[in-house]
């Protein structure tokens, strides 16, 4: 038996290096080629959410548009594209940051298609998955997904914990697994309630392909619906306080309204110049509020899906925004590490507060049920709390084992729950700031998933 594996192995290992390293005269592909090296390498640290030195790497698009210093690469030239200098030590930090260079056949394909120019994917080239490959870093360490997305049940009873391709019914008290929901296409970045407790939907899809939305029937445990729609993936779903809605905002720059109970589409919602990270009703329902990529926050009718108005005051990506409680503010805040309130008219917004609240970029904004409170993760792996209405900081838990994604705060008040890049889960006690649960890992891997993974992939 493990011969038989080894000699596959010994037997597939001379095709693979043939993929790899293309011949001279063969120009790499930027789908076939180039993106899986970045995918598997860099994508950890270089993804929308996560956006180190500001360089995303999701799209051939976002990868030329290039990180806080500009362009990484120029086509025709891998020696003057900052990319290749960072990947040979020549400019610091070195790149992949922290970990080894990357081997000599992976460079080289990437200096050859930079000096072929640098194209982008064929018209009609399938996209491939945008899923890091992190058996390939880790071989022999169990896959354990991160958690995207966090929402606790309006009764509190349960904590909905979004992963790959899952999503996790848990008891936030004692972290028992209560349900598997399964059958996602990919990350599950979004969660929403629906105010009665009956549906969850949750979010996500293929990055470049499209976007998907599970509506779950909560206690037979089974899935109601599958919405299909979006050509990206979803960032952000939330349910109208009424329960008949349903918000999602995409990467493919759109957000659709979809109603619950019979999963039509029933408007999609088109000014954003960028992909949309973060969509939220306002309590009363006729307003909905989303974040962009475009730098701005969009206040719309619900009712009519027309455009309000446009608050752009932010100086990059909004990845996240919040109403308060009693729909008197809202919260936003993303890639300038700048929180800002706002108090919002019929005709047009006005700010409140703005702070420079953070050290990097802020992920994710809850507030307390009481409205007294306004917490913030970020990727500087923190989770703050400040006072709503002036934003001066009350408490910070610094020194998270990674990056907090997934942020929500228990009905009643007395509960927070933070999801991690690593896979990780905590609950704090908001009376006193201390874990009461965790850090737990949501997904544990089966054993033997990973090499089903790894050969799923390969
Ligand atoms: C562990 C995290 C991590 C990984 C993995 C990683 N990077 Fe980075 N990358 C960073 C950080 C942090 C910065 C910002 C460095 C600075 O400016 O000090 C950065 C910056 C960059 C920049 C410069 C962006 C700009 O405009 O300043 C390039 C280019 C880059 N990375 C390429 C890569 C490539 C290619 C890979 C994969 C082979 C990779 N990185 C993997 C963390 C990472």
């Amino acid at each position: 038996m493990l011969a038989a594996i080894f000699l596959a192995a010994g037997m597939l290992s001379p095709k693979v290096v043939a993929i790899r390293a293309a011949p001279a005269s063969q120009t790499p592909s930027f789908s076939r080629d180039v993106f899986p090296i970045l995918r598997d390498n860099c994508m950890a640290c270089h993804s929308s959410a996560v956006k180190m030195g500001g360089l995303v790497m999701e799209s051939y698009d976002m990868l030329m548009k290039g990180g806080k210093d500009g362009q990484v690469i120029v086509p025709g030239k891998s020696a003057a594209s900052r990319m290749i200098l960072m990947l040979e030590g020549k400019v610091k930090p070195q790149m992949p940051f922290g970990g080894n260079p990357l081997p000599a056949d992976q460079l080289s394909l990437l200096k050859a298609w930079i000096d072929s120019g640098a194209a982008g994917p064929a018209p009609g080239e399938a996209p491939v998955s945008a899923q890091p490959n992190i058996p390939n870093i880790k071989p022999e360490v169990p896959v354990v997904s991160p958690i995207g997305s966090l929402a606790f049940s309006p009764d509190g009873k349960m904590l909905a914990v979004g992963g790959y391709q899952e999503v996790e019914l848990l008891d936030p008290a004692s972290g028992k697994v209560l349900a598997a929901l399964k059958g996602h296409a990919d990350l599950v970045r979004s969660l929403a309630w629906t105010p009665d407790g009956r549906r969850l939907a949750a979010a996500g899809g293929l990055p470049q392909r499209a976007g998907e939305i599970k509506i779950w029937d909560v206690a037979s445990r089974t899935l109601s619906k599958t919405l299909n729609g979006h050509t990206d993936c979803i960032y952000s779903v939330a349910a109208s306080p009424d329960g008949k809605l349903v918000a999602s905002a995409s990467y493919d720059k759109l957000i659709k309204l979809w109603d619950i109970e019979t999963g039509a589409e029933v408007r999609t919602l088109k000014d954003h110049i960028d992909a949309v990270f973060a969509v939220a009703f306002s309590p009363d329902g006729k307003r909905l509020a989303s974040g962009a990529q475009d730098r701005t926050v969009k206040i719309w009718d619900v009712a009519t899906g027309e455009r309000l108005y446009t608050l752009s005051e932010a100086l990059d990506s909004v990845t996240a925004i919040a109403f308060s409680p009693s729909g008197a503010q809202l919260a936003a805040a993303g890639a300038d590490k700048t929180i800002r309130t706002y108090a919002l008219g019929e005709k047009g917004g006005s700010l409140l507060e703005s702070v420079i609240a953070d050290e990097d970029t802020i992920l994710e904004l809850a507030y307390t049920p009481d409205g007294k409170t306004l917490i913030s993760s970020s990727a500087d792996r923190s989770i703050r709390f400040r006072d709503a209405a002036t934003l001066f900081p009350k408490k910070v838990l610094d020194n998270q084992p990674d990056w907090v994604e997934a942020l929500s705060v228990s009905p009643d008040g007395k509960w927070l729950a933070a999801g991690r890049y690593d896979g990780s889960v905590s609950v704090y006690n908001l009376a006193n700031y201390e874990q009461a649960l965790g850090p737990l890992v949501a997904f544990v891997p089966a054993t033997g998933a990973p090499k089903g993974r790894e050969s799923a992939l390969r």
